[in-house]
C-alpha cells in the first residue's frame, strides 16, 4: 500500500532519506554499526540512480538542545566508510547553511545533516519544523523502521509535505515481521522473555491472539509460576501482577494458545559472575535462592517444541545472559533455533535490543531468518500498535489509490 524505490525516478532529485543512525557509541567510538550497514543499500541505490541524497536522523536524546557529544558527524564518517564514497556533513538540519550545501550537491552525492533532535520541533512534530526539513527535498524516503514508533517531524511530519516512499530496509522489516505474525506459516511460536510482565502486558495480550505456543521465559516466568502458588524463593517477580498473570493464562487457554513455562531452573544465592549455582526443578527452588536461568530440562523442552514449529518470533532472553554461567539456556535455545532455521525447517524472526545482543552472544545473530534493527519499534509492533511513521506512508499511499 505504499510506494517503494522500485519505480522511483530519482535522477537529479533531492531525496530526503530518514535513516535511523542512532547507533551505540562509547567514548566517541561506534560499538555496533549494524544500523548504518543496514540502511546503506537504500542510500547506495538512490545515489546510483542519480539522486542527490540528503540523510536525516536523530541520535540519542539531546531533548531539543545542541549537545556536541550527540553530533552525527562521526556517524556520517562511518557511513562514508560503509558506502565506500565520500559523504558530506553539515552541522545543521534546517536553514540557509543546509540549503547552500544541498544546492551544491551533484547527482549521486550524499550529504548527512545534523541530529534532528537538536531542535525541539522534532519530537514535538511541529509542522513548521517538518516544513523546514521538507524544504531540502523533492522526495521523502523513510527507511527508519526502528524509529517509526515515534511521531516526530522527521519520521511522520515531513511525509505530509513531500511525496513519500518506503526505503529498502523499511520494506525488509515490514515483510519479515508480517511473515512472522500477520501471515505466518503455522504452527507459530513466540519466545517472550524479559524481567517484567508489567512492561510487556500489551505485547503478551496481542501475541496470545496470534501464536499457537508462547514460551514465557526470563524473570517474567517467575511471576507466572508464583501466581500459580509455586514458591520461587528470592527470585525477581512482581507480586502485584499475580492476578494479571492468571488472567493471561486463562485468556491464552480460551484463544487456543499454549503457554509453556520453565520446568527447571539454574539458581544461585547471589547474582554475580561465577556465583555458585545449581539446578533444581521448578517447585523445589530453595527459599534463599533466586532463579537466574532456565535449566537443562527446560532447554530440552523448548528445543523439542521448536522442532514442531514452522515460525518463531523471539523477543527477550531466557535468563540473565549478560552474566556467565546464566547465559547457557539462552545460548542453547538460540543455537537450536539457528540450526533449524539454517536447515530450512523454521523461520525465525528476532528483535528488541536485548534479544539481538543475546543472539550475538550465542554467535548466531546472522543465522536467523531475520533480525530486526528495531528495539522499541519492534516491541510496539508486537503489541499490535499502529506505528505513526508507517501509518503516514500507508495513508498517503491510499490517497494515491495504491491500496
Ligand atoms: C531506537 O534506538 O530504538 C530508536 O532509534 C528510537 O530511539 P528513541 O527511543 O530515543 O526514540
Amino acid at each position: 500500500v505504499f510506494r517503494t524505490l522500485d519505480n522511483l525516478e530519482a535522477r537529479g532529485k533531492r531525496v530526503l532519506v530518514r535513516a535511523d543512525l542512532n547507533v551505540p557509541m562509547h567514548d566517541g567510538v561506534i560499538t555496533d554499526a549494524t544500523r548504518i550497514e543496514r540502511v546503506a543499500p537504500t542510500i547506495s541505490e538512490l545515489a546510483g540512480k542519480g539522486a542527490r541524497v540528503v540523510v536525516l536522523s536523530h541520535f540519542d536524546r539531546p531533548k531539543g538542545k545542541v549537545v556536541p557529544s550527540m553530533s552525527l558527524h562521526p556517524i556520517a564518517e562511518k557511513l562514508g566508510e560503509v558506502l565506500g564514497k565520500p559523504v558530506a556533513f553539515v552541522p545543521e538540519c534546517v536553514g540557509p547553511t543546509v540549503e547552500a550545501a544541498v544546492a551544491a550537491l551533484k547527482d549521486g552525492d550524499v550529504l548527512v545533516l545534523e541530529n534532528t533532535r537538536f531542535h525541539a520541533g522534532e519530537e514535538a512534530n511541529d509542522p513548521a519544523f517538518a516544513k523546514a526539513l521538507a524544504e531540502n527535498g523533492d522526495i521523502f524516503v523513510n527507511d527508519a523502521f526502528s524509529a517509526a514508533h515515534r511521531a516526530h517531524a522527521s519520521t511522520e511530519g515531513v511525509a505530509h509535505d513531500l511525496p513519500s516512499f518506503a526505503g529498502r530496509l523499511m520494506q525488509a522489516e515490514l515483510s519479515a515481521l508480517s511473515a512472522a505474525l500477520e501471515n505466518p506459516e503455522r504452527p507459530v511460536g513466540a519466545i517472550i522473555g524479559g524481567s517484567k510482565i508489567s512492561t510487556k502486558l500489551d505485547l503478551i495480550g496481542n501475541v496470545i491472539e496470534k501464536v499457537d505456543t508462547l514460551f514465557i521465559t526470563g524473570a517474567m516466568a517467575n511471576t507466572f509460576l508464583a501466581a500459580e502458588g509455586i514458591a520461587v524463593g528470592k527470585s525477581l517477580q512482581e507480586a502485584d501482577m499475580h492476578e494479571t498473570a492468571r488472567k493471561i493464562a486463562h485468556l491464552a487457554q480460551e484463544k487456543g494458545c499454549e503457554i509453556v513455562l520453565p520446568v527447571d531452573a539454574v539458581v544461585a544465592r547471589e547474582f554475580k559472575a561465577g556465583a555458585e549455582s545449581s539446578v533444581c526443578l521448578i517447585g523445589e527452588v530453595p527459599a534463599d535462592a533466586m532463579i537466574l536461568d532456565a535449566g537443562p530440562r527446560t532447554v530440552e523442552l523448548i528445543n523439542e517444541r521448536l522442532a514442531t514449529l514452522k515460525t518463531l518470533v523471539w523477543n527477550g532472553p531466557l535468563g540473565a545472559f549478560e552474566i556467565e554461567p546464566f547465559d547457557r539456556a539462552t545460548v542453547a535455545v538460540a543455537q537450536e533455533a539457528a540450526r533449524l532455521t539454517q536447515a530450512g525447517k523454521l523461520r525465525t524472526v528476532a528483535g528488541g535490543g536485548d534479544t539481538v545482543s543475546a543472539l550475538r552472544h550465542a554467535g548466531v545473530a546472522s543465522e536467523m531468518s531475520y533480525v530486526s534493527t528495531a528495539g522499541g519499534a519492534f516491541l510496539e509492533w508486537l503489541e499490535g500498535k499502529i506505528l505513526p511513521g508507517i501509518e503516514v506512508l500507508r495513508t498517503t499511499g491510499q490517497q494515491l489509490g495504491l491500496d
